[in-house]
């Protein structure tokens, strides 16, 4: 009986929390300030781990198909690199003012792509995932409600070869179409 009545207080407790947190407008949602480290963490691993579960059965395509980087080309300077970036470029009025930032997916960044567990499809695998669903609040779209996968793979091949590619060879390759 009095471990019920201590559950209850705890319960109690937790809600009164929350309810304190939701209603009195002491969490700052400025996208001009960053979270506590603390926060920051809490959420990046919750984003990192929930796309590694969704993404991990996706079977990969052939992503040194020329075609598909070409088309994938053209659709990143006109969708993405606004946000994302592109050879030459350091910043946009996008990348500075979306927080979390837009990564840079001109550079070359292997964190959470995979690479630590020695599975290098799992990075094509969770980059298809987040351009076809998105991230929830956050400024990435979900890609798929207007594209179809054989769109969103052609994207997934051009940012695997983005990070080598010169200003000129940018250019070359998104101008088609
Ligand atoms: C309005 C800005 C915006 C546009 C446009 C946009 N994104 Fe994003 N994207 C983001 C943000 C912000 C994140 C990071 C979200 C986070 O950290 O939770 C992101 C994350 C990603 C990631 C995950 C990167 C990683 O390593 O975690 C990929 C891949 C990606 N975007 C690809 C694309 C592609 C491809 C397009 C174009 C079809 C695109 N994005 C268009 C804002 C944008």
């Amino acid at each position: 009986m009095k471990i019920f009545k201590l559950l209850l207080l705890l319960i109690a407790l937790a809600l009164g929390t929350t309810a304190t947190v939701m209603y009195s407008g002491i969490v700052n949602v400025a996208a001009d300030e960053p979270h506590s480290d603390f926060v920051y963490w809490l959420l990046e691993e919750t984003r990192n781990n929930s796309i590694k579960k969704a993404a991990q059965h996706i079977e990969v395509p052939n992503l040194e198909d020329a075609e598909l980087l070409l088309m994938g080309g053209a659709d990143y300077e006109f969708m993405c690199s606004s946000c994302h970036l592109k050879p030459g470029q350091s910043e946009s009025d996008m990348s500075l003012g979306l927080y979390p930032a837009p990564p840079n997916l001109a550079v070359s960044n292997d964190e959470h792509k995979g690479h630590e567990h020695g599975d290098e499809n799992q990075a094509d695998r969770n980059n298809f995932w987040v351009i076809k669903h998105g991230i929830k609040a956050s400024g990435m779209p979900a890609w798929g409600k207007t594209h179809d996968d054989q769109r969103i793979w052609a994207m997934v091949a051009f940012i695997k070869r983005l990070p080598t590619l010169s200003p000129e060879q940018y250019q070359i390759l998104t101008a088609v179409e």
